[in-house]
């Protein structure tokens, strides 16, 4: 539902940020019949997974390079807190997706009731590290998390094999279960800080508005 009410903020000649997960791939899909039906849209993918997706429905696509500035990017998200402040991640996109996001003049966030939140962190923080030093940095996490009053457990992410989870830019996945994250913009700018850290989930001032599906209907929230 949220996905499909997305498809009314897109206009032809727009360019698209596409978004990752599984409430972004319904919006891939309903966008893919309107652009059978001849909507005229260039899409930038935010993961080899939404490219795919996109590709296969035969979504003009190009690489942020090729179009540097989007008009809107619409994903999910794992989190919804207030003023719009996101935990997104689970998917393990949110390096790409953070910086298409950024690129566009506007995010709509898609999702279902499930993910709003009074207070982030009940959705374990997905952090990206660079491999190298990784024991090193998680300590860095943990102890400035620590200073700032969090304290919870930094998993490597793994795959079904056991191997640690690869992002599409070839770092690692640490998942910080802090439960409660009560000043967001702190933890950002202190993770922002220490160097092994490639980027972390948590989207603050970038959504622009939430598309939320409740089982009454569609809610908007903005900013
Ligand atoms: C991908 O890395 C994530 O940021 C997703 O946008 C997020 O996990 C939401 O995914 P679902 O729509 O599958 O819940």
């Amino acid at each position: 539902m949220a996905g499909e009410a997305a498809l009314s903020h897109v206009e032809s000649g727009m360019k698209l940020g596409l978004g990752s997960g599984s409430t972004s791939e319904a919006f891939i899909r309903a966008l893919g019949v309107r652009v059978a039906e001849g909507l005229q849209v260039v899409g930038v993918p935010t993961s080899e997974r939404a490219a795919v997706l996109a590709a296969s429905l035969s979504i003009p696509l190009a690489t942020l390079d090729e179009v540097p500035e989007l008009n809107l990017t619409i994903d999910g998200a794992d989190e919804i807190g207030p003023d719009l402040a996101l935990i997104k991640g689970g998917g393990g996109a949110l390096l790409r997706e953070k910086i298409v996001a950024t690129a566009s003049r506007r995010m709509i966030v898609i999702a279902d009731s499930s993910k709003v939140v009074d207070t982030l962190g009940a959705f374990p923080l997905p952090i990206e590290v660079v491999p190298f030093g990784l024991t090193a940095t998680r300590a860095k996490i943990a102890a400035t998390a620590e200073r700032l009053g969090l304290i919870g457990t930094l998993n490597l992410r793994k795959t079904d094999s056991g191997a640690p989870y690869l992002t599409d830019g070839g770092h690692f996945i640490l998942d910080a279960s802090f439960r409660r994250i009560p000043r967001p913009e702190a933890l950002a700018k202190a993770l922002e800080a220490i160097p092994g850290v490639v980027e972390h989930g948590l989207f603050i001032g970038i959504a622009t508005m939430a598309i939320v599906a409740h089982p009454q209907g569609i809610k908007t929230i903005t900013r």
